[in-house]
């Protein structure tokens, strides 16, 4: 493709273009301002590419998404979640030796430093756990200096003891001894042994809850240069520690335009059960724009069509909570929500669409995790992810701090008048 070109104050210049694998294309202005003096302007960096990444792509329009080129159906059928994370972070599915050094080596770093774990006791009983959870990881700098050599370790450090520090945090705010990790479970089966174990009788964990569960982390697992994404490698950039730079993330997730929706969502729809159920009372507040109201769940920076996490969600919400033996009515108002807005005129010309979190609340519900901990769900399954773009953005020998520019409209320049003559 030849070079884009740039008419700027009756000057031209040209601008080389850059094209994706799949023929994304890309006008690369990394010398405008050295050519030009001038600056692109895109709030909320729409229009920006920040690197180049092989990690994951998406076509929002079509509803594409792929790890490392493997189509996300293809994925969710067929892998776990940890399989997952080593494509993610290395680049290649793992083979069968790979997989079990990785498992086991996760397994052999589950445990948290026991002075550590007494930090649990400063934060308050109704601690939000995303805040511990971030300053669980950020903590964890203090007991493992970084240093670029080990990489590999801090990874598995990172994977091993984020779901110790999510169930501990639970099991704090509900008063509950910890239950600590076990090395005869796998990751999932782990959690949920972590998470509802309690020492006065045994606890069988549900295989649907742990399979739902695989697959909710997986479906999470990257998405590319979203919010907490890009904090990560904005944060890393700085060549600051691993810890940090994902401990960032985690903050960034728990906004409700962000991870946070997944809690939001279930919140909706319960407002929406406790008011008599009334959908297009609440799908009129969403199109005025004064009501403050947006529908939880729906629309996507990205995905201008069905989000595919979605319409995979939306089929094994169905199926775990028949095997569980549960009805939700929350599910119903979710399937009448979505069947409406699909066909109004607002949501259609705005092409929005249900997006990931629109029905992973009602799994997480289904399987007894409470609504303040979604969140924190979704930063587990993001874990690998993260740790894939610091990775690839720290090996990437032309990395540069991240560094946007702006352009001033403040007051010009102007003198100080003395406090008394003010
Ligand atoms: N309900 C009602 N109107 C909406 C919604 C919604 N959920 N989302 C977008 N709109 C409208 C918005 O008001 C705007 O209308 P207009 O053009 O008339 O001003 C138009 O659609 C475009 O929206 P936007 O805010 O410019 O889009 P954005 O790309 O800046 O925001 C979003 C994307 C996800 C933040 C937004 O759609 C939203 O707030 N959704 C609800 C929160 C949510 O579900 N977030 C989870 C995202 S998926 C998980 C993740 O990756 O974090």
């Amino acid at each position: 493709m030849s070079n884009a070109k740039l008419i700027l104050d009756g000057k031209e210049y040209e601008l080389p273009v850059v094209v994706g694998t799949e023929g994304e294309v890309g006008i690369d202005i990394t010398q405008l301002r050295a050519q030009t003096k001038a600056i692109t302007l895109d709030s909320g960096f729409a229009n920006t590419g920040s690197c180049k990444s092989s990690i994951t792509f998406i076509n929002g329009e079509e509803g594409i998404l792929r790890y490392r080129g493997y189509p996300i159906e293809q994925i969710a059928e067929n892998c776990s979640f940890l399989e997952v994370a080593y494509l993610i972070i290395y680049g290649e599915l793992p083979n069968k030796e790979q997989l079990e050094k990785f498992e086991n080596d996760i397994k052999h770093h589950s445990l948290i430093n026991e002075r550590l774990i007494k930090m649990f006791d400063g934060y308050p009983d109704d601690a939000h756990p995303m805040a511990v959870l971030s300053g669980m990881i950020g903590a964890l700098a203090t007991y493992y200096p970084d240093s670029e050599e080990d990489m590999d370790l801090n990874i598995i450090r990172l994977l091993a003891k984020a779901p110790t520090i999510a169930a501990f945090s639970y099991k704090r705010s509900v008063g509950q001894p910890f239950v600590y990790p076990r090395n005869d479970l796998d990751y999932c089966e782990n959690f949920l042994n972590m998470m509802f174990a309690v020492p006065s009788e045994p606890y069988e964990i549900p295989k649907v809850f742990a399979e739902a569960l695989n697959l909710l982390l997986i479906l999470h697992a990257d998405h590319e240069q979203n919010c907490s994404t890009s904090t990560v490698r904005m944060v890393g950039s700085s060549l600051a520690n691993i810890y940090s730079s994902i401990s960032a993330g985690v903050c960034a997730l728990w906004g409700p335009l962000h991870g946070g929706a997944n809690q939001q969502v279930l919140a909706m729809l319960q407002r929406i059960q406790d008011d008599g159920g009334d959908y297009e009372k609440y799908i009129n507040m969403a199109k005025d724009k004064n009501s403050g109201f947006r529908l939880m769940g729906f629309g996507h920076r990205v995905y201008k069509n069905y989000d595919p996490r979605a319409r995979i969600l939306k089929t094994v919400a169905a199926k775990v909570l028949e095997a569980a033996g549960k009805d939700d009515p929350l599910l119903d108002i979710a399937k009448k929500l979505e069947e409406i807005a699909l066909n109004d005129e607002y949501f259609v010309q705005r092409k929005l669409y249900p997006n990931v979190d629109f029905y992973s609340g009602i799994l997480y519900r289904a399987m007894g995790i409470p609504l303040n901990m979604f969140t924190v769900m979704f930063a587990l399954g993001r874990l690998p992810g993260w740790i894939a773009q610091f990775k690839e953005m720290r090996e990437d020998p032309k990395f540069r701090i991240y560094r946007p520019r702006q352009i001033y409209v403040g007051p010009a320049q102007r003198d100080v008048v003395p406090i008394d003559q003010r």
